[in-house]
């Protein structure tokens, strides 16, 4: 049976001393259940005190992306070897607003999560259609292809560890949430992929998480969706108490 897993994305939000204070009003109050696992993905600036903050408790910390390479000529960016070096865990990769902002492609996704695995880097590689992709019908064929190329040539075993978070472009941060039975038909079609590319052992241990609106108010009845394993929550993971019952529902 797969352990749920709440993450928060704050995305470009917070200063550090609100991140700090995040960190010590949260840290001692998480469930202590192994069936839930609770991380946030901070701003790059957060990440040093929240490690720290995070020592010792439930809590795990993530980033919101990298660079694929180790060093070098990239201005602004973070490398793998940064967050390994910093004691993050895990990272969010190839999500919608980077691919629309910031030309990320299935192909960067990609040479992202094997850096990530390079660097001992747990990757949340996201995937998720545009309105117009679900209004043609093409949200199934879209995701197979963004699953398929952003996990090439990674091992079973890599495959199996990392997690996907399915984010429907058209419901983030608008406060339309999919139906559960929608968001779990396309979570049980990535199943459907990663077992084709690995096993059934495989597909039946990979976390897959719904993101897109989820808040305390839907988050049970998402979570009880066979294919749902969790949420990458944004908007509702910055405030301390609505993390903290997200990640109670996955309890
Ligand atoms: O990565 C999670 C994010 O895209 C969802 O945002 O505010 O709709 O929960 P939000």
């Amino acid at each position: 049976m797969r352990h749920k897993v709440i993450a928060g994305n704050w995305k470009m939000n917070k200063v550090l001393s609100e991140a700090d204070q995040f960190a010590e009003s949260v840290t001692g109050k998480l469930p202590k259940d192994d069936n839930v696992e609770a991380i946030v993905c901070a701003p790059f600036p957060f990440l040093p005190s929240l490690v720290e903050k995070a020592k010792g408790s439930r809590l795990k910390v993530g980033a919101q992306n990298m660079h694929f390479e180790e060093s070098g000529a990239y201005t602004g960016e973070v490398s793998p070897m940064m967050l390994e070096d910093l004691g993050v865990t895990h990272v969010v990769i190839g999500h919608s607003e980077r691919r629309e902002q910031f030309a990320e492609t299935d192909e960067s996704v990609n040479k992202k999560v094997h850096a990530a695995f390079n660097h001992g880097l747990t990757p949340i590689v996201c995937v998720g259609e545009t309105l117009e992709q679900r209004e043609a019908n093409e949200t199934m064929s879209h995701i197979e292809r963004q699953v398929r190329t952003g996990l090439k040539k990674l091992s079973d075993e890599q495959i199996g560890t990392l997690m996907i978070a399915y984010e429907p472009i058209w419901a983030i941060g608008t406060g339309k949430t999919a139906s559960s039975s929608d968001a779990d038909q396309v979570c049980s079609l990535i199943r459907r992929v990663v077992k084709d590319m690995t096993s059934e052992n495989i597909a039946e241990q990979i976390i897959i998480q719904y993101g897109g609106s989820v808040k305390p108010a839907n988050i049970d009845e998402l979570l009880e969706q066979p294919d749902i394993d969790g949420a990458l929550v944004g908007g509702a993971s910055l405030d301390p108490d609505s993390f903290l019952q997200l990640v109670e529902a996955g309890t």
